[in-house]
């Protein structure tokens, strides 16, 4: 079991299998790209088979989601998901892409043991979208959650980040578009997880800015707290359902006492908490032949360091030195 000193339970483990990226998203990441991991410094896909092994034999890891960087970039995923789907007390399996490729790749991953997918989308618009990620590929993205919703990779999930002067105004659009489509949205307060360092309290878009939007067109009604679980997420029921949006603030309003996750980033270190400030190395117990058993023993020593929460509002907060694109989102 992965236990922290708060009482927490990690049941969800989130991979990230790259921390390259196709997109350059403005609250992400500079144009010209970041200083990628070299391929050596990556796990193996062996070496994640056998980490996600030890997660949910040894640790009671119930849930595995593949990220990045975009994770649809590693050569060999479909590969990767079939192995993970086959470990004895299989866990449930999704990914976190941008969608750029998973029309290719939609049927093929379900057929290897995917249950479902969120794919991060801010706009309806392709003009927005290209100021936005800086790259032409907002066709892209929607044919990649067609091809997922046709495949059954359901709920098929959709994230949408609001950045004040770019699709801030596009909340209630967003909504009648995924419900129309089917697709579950989810508005996420951006966080102070950019490369660049650029976050500022003052300019995002609260989850207050988002309800008040969305207030103006439609019926929310709150989902409760005992339907939310572990989830970031919380959730309306919209215009009294079937439909729901979920709105994740991290910032405004964090869930981080029941939070049940651990990370591996692409390089395997286990990150306790997205801001974590430390790593605990498990590719070098890996590489220097550890057992099975010091392997388990490392991952529960570094969540038992878990902290109480993000911390965004302490005056003592310190950005982690890892951008989000290398933490795995
Ligand atoms: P579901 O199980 O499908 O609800 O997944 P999810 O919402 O946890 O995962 P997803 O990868 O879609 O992440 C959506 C947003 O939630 C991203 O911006 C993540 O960075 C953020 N997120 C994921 N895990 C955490 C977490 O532990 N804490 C906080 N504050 N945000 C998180
Ligand atoms: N703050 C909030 N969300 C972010 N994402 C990427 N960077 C940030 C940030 N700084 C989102 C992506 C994707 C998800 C994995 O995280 O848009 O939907
Ligand atoms: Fe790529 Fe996701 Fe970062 Fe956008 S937010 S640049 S899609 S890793």
């Amino acid at each position: 079991m992965l236990l922290d000193t708060y009482g927490r339970v990690a049941t969800d483990l989130r991979v990230s299998l790259t921390d390259r990226c196709n997109l350059r998203c403005t609250y992400c990441m500079p144009e010209e790209g970041l200083q990628w991991l070299a391929k050596p410094e990556l796990l193996t896909d062996d070496e994640i088979v056998r980490l996600v092994r030890i997660a949910v034999t040894e640790l009671g890891v119930e849930e595995v989601r593949f990220t990045g960087g975009e994770p649809l970039l590693r050569p060999g995923l479909t590969g990767l998901v079939e192995r993970c789907a086959a470990l004895p007390r299989r866990p449930k399996l999704s990914l976190t892409t941008n969608g750029i490729g998973l029309e290719r790749t939609a049927a093929a991953l379900r057929d290897a043991g995917l249950d479902r997918v969120n794919v991060s989308l801010d706009t309806l618009d392709p003009e927005v979208f290209q100021r936005m990620t800086r790259r032409k590929r907002h066709a892209d993205v929607l044919r990649g959650l067609t091809a997922a919703q046709e495949a059954g990779l359901t709920p098929v999930k959709v994230n949408s980040v609001l950045m004040p002067g770019l699709n801030d105004a596009e909340a209630p659009a967003l909504l009648a578009w995924a419900m129309q489509e089917g697709y579950e949205l989810r508005f996420i307060e951006q966080m102070p997880l950019d490369a660049q360092h650029g976050w500022q309290r003052d300019g995002m878009i609260t989850a207050g800015d988002i309800l008040e939007s969305l207030n103006k067109h439609f019926t929310l009604t709150p989902e409760g707290e005992e339907k939310r679980g572990a989830a970031p997420a919380e959730r309306w029921i919209v215009d009294g359902g079937p439909h729901r949006v979920g709105v994740i603030a991290s910032v405004t309003r964090p869930f981080c006492r029941a939070c049940d996750r651990t990370r591996l980033t692409a390089d395997g270190q286990v990150r306790t908490c997205l801001f974590a400030t430390e790593e605990s190395d498990l590719r070098g117990a890996l590489r220097s032949g550890a057992e099975d058993g010091e392997i388990a023993s490392r991952w529960r020593l570094a969540m038992w360091g878990k902290k109480a929460g993000a911390g965004i509002d302490d005056p003592s907060f310190v950005q982690p030195d890892r951008p989000m694109s290398a933490i795995g989102g």
